[in-house]
């Protein structure tokens, strides 16, 4: 029977025979945020269900794919379409993507997401540095046997956002005449919108966004020694008695994709 560190590599494999050069940055791209994808040059596009072992979304017309290609010289491979813990996937297929990106020697890991803001100083389209995280899904994709192949069993997570990168990220938004927030990322499983005693309980802890993926991905690539960029996209905030809808968060995400797109593909090219 094949193991996981088996179907990862066999993966990896399949993905090494359809790209042309050693991706240098992995991106996971999240709701709304997937035109970057259309900024690579000399594309290569690798559907999910072609690569073995991918987990096959089964939500209608929610195709994903990976990107490979250039991005300000360099190449990245690109997840565009996450798969969600919501969705009912396990968390070995959640975090999947960021393992066969070790396989594939990937060091730099550069994670989007659409987030509900409740730092009060949020507005909807701006976006957010992660600092640090709160892990609120109730699991850890570490949990069961581990693979040293991979990872030490008890990975330190006090660096898991790399201080070098979010220093670079800063100045990367003052350079394009933009000031972006800095905070700390709550991951919760979803998919019900938060109730609005638990957003006041999570102001109180010092949180500044919520979202529903994230934390898996970056505890793996913590696990795997990889250095961490994240970026929220702020599309909705939490304000008492106010309705959270899917629509206003894919509205605020097209509303920033353009300063997004340049902040994404400066600190590409300077990671
Ligand atoms: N809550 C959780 N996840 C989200 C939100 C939110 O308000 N907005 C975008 N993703």
């Amino acid at each position: 029977m094949k193991t996981f560190r088996d179907k990862v590599n066999e993966s990896a494999e399949f993905i090494k025979s359809k790209i042309t050069a050693q991706p240098e940055i992995g991106m996971v791209l999240g709701s709304g945020l997937g035109v970057l994808a259309e900024e690579v040059e000399e594309k290569i596009t690798i559907p999910y269900k072609e690569i073995p072992n991918f987990p096959v979304s089964t939500v209608a017309g929610h195709s994903g794919c990976l990107v490979f290609g250039k991005m300000e010289g360099k190449y990245v491979l690109i997840q565009n379409g996450r798969w969600h813990f919501y969705e009912g996937y396990p968390m070995s297929d959640v975090t999947f993507f960021i393992r066969v990106l070790f396989e594939l020697g990937v060091k730099k890991l550069f994670v989007t997401n659409a987030a509900g803001g409740i730092n009060p100083l949020f507005v909807p389209g701006d976006l957010m540095l992660i600092s640090d995280h709160v892990n609120m899904m109730g699991t850890n994709p570490l949990i069961g046997p581990n693979d040293e192949h991979f990872g030490t069993r008890f990975p330190d997570l006090s660096k898991a956002y790399t201080p070098e990168y979010r220093q670079i990220a800063l100045e990367c938004a003052a350079k394009l005449g933009k000031r972006i927030h800095e905070g700390v990322y709550m991951g919760l499983t979803g998919p019900s919108y938060e109730t609005q005693a638990e957003l006041r309980m999570f102001q109180k802890w010092g949180v500044d966004a919520v979202g529903m993926s994230t934390v898996p991905e970056v505890i793996v690539a913590a696990h795997c020694g990889m250095k961490v960029i994240g970026i929220s996209c702020i599309t909705n905030i939490f304000s008492p008695g106010k309705a959270a809808d899917h629509k206003e968060v894919l509205e605020a995400a097209e509303k920033v994709k353009p300063f997004f797109k340049s902040l994404t593909k400066l600190i590409v090219s300077k990671i």
